[in-house]
């Protein structure tokens, strides 16, 4: 439904973005993580015809550009702070962008705001504008959704609440671009993930897949932890050092283990280890660096 190609966006003669390909399809939740800076906003940014750029980009087989914005008619969007009236209340800045009562009426019960929102909204909390900046992005039975840090001042029930209507929209065939650096609540909803770094796509997967490549690593132990280094070196086997333990890649323990038998060796200890989200990512940034750094 989102098709990006080739996309570089530029503020002035200074180039943000470099050569930002990806396709979205219905119904996916798209997590766009990085670092600061990465290049996060400026692609929502310019998915939305906001900013200068070259390169195509269609929605639903309708092109955007900086001065058409007619491709956007579906899509909902909170992009840093959300555009809100503050001497108006926030049904009545909801109201301004509903085309259906009961569809605003609606967002409203499930983002849980009924106790405030006939407030005017300067009198709003940080989360309270957030919530409603997220509810003005879901108005009108959106196909395509980009929230860009959705989460931002949220507390931990307004955060779950926002995770289960991310996961009813798409459900029922909303799509999502949503960036935000709390990569454990993004882990809990996203089907694919694109990784940005210095304006750059270094990762763009299926969760599962993404997942399944950083399969965990294995700690092991054996008789003779000197005679185990010695067989993984001859046999070019990847491993690292962690005193008397080793730890090796899952794809390689049958090889172990069949070189260990030869020898009549044996495991004394075989724990996976479990590497986390934010640790997977912060490999891959790292991945990165010595890739430039080799150039
Ligand atoms: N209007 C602008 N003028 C000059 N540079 C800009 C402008 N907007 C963005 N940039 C630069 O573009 C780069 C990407 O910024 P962007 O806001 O897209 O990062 P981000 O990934 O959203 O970061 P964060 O996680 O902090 O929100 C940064 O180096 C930033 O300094
Ligand atoms: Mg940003």
């Amino acid at each position: 439904m989102l098709e990006i190609s080739k996309v570089n966006t530029f503020v002035g003669k200074k180039e943000i973005t470099k050569n930002i390909n990806f396709k979205i399809s219905p119904g996916e939740v798209v997590g766009l993580i990085g670092p600061n800076g990465a290049g996060k906003t400026t692609i929502m940014k310019t998915i939305l015809g906001v900013m200068k750029f070259t390169g195509q980009i269609s929605l639903n087989k309708m092109v955007v550009t900086e001065n058409n914005h007619q491709a956007l008619s579906n899509v909902g969007a909170l992009i840093e702070h959300p555009a809100i009236y503050p001497f108006l209340s926030g049904r009545e800045n909801l109201e301004l962008y509903a085309q259906d009562q009961q569809d605003c009426q609606q967002i409203i019960s499930l983002l849980q705001m009924s106790a405030y929102i006939d407030n005017k909204c300067k009198g709003y909390s940080l989360g309270m504008k957030q919530k409603l900046g997220i509810a003005i992005a879901l108005l009108n039975n959106p196909k395509l959704v980009i929230l860009d840090e959705p989460l931002n001042g949220l507390d931990v029930e307004a955060t779950i609440v926002v995770r289960k209507i991310i996961v009813k929209y798409a459900n029922a065939g909303t799509t999502f671009l949503i960036s935000s650096h709390i990569l454990s609540e993004l882990q809990k909803v996203m089907t694919r993930i694109i990784l940005v770094n210095h304006g750059e796509i270094i990762v763009d997967q299926k969760i599962s897949d993404f997942n399944r490549q950083n399969r965990p690593q294995y700690q092991i132990q054996t008789d003779n932890t000197e005679l185990t280094v010695k067989l993984l070196q001859e046999k070019q086997l990847q491993f690292s050092r962690d005193n008397g333990e080793l730890i090796v890649k899952q794809a390689d323990l049958f090889a172990i283990q069949d070189l260990l038998y030869q020898q009549r060796q044996h495991f004394i200890k075989l724990t996976p280890i479990a590497i986390n989200f934010e640790q997977l990512i912060m490999n891959e940034l790292k991945r990165q660096r010595g890739e430039d750094d080799a150039k």
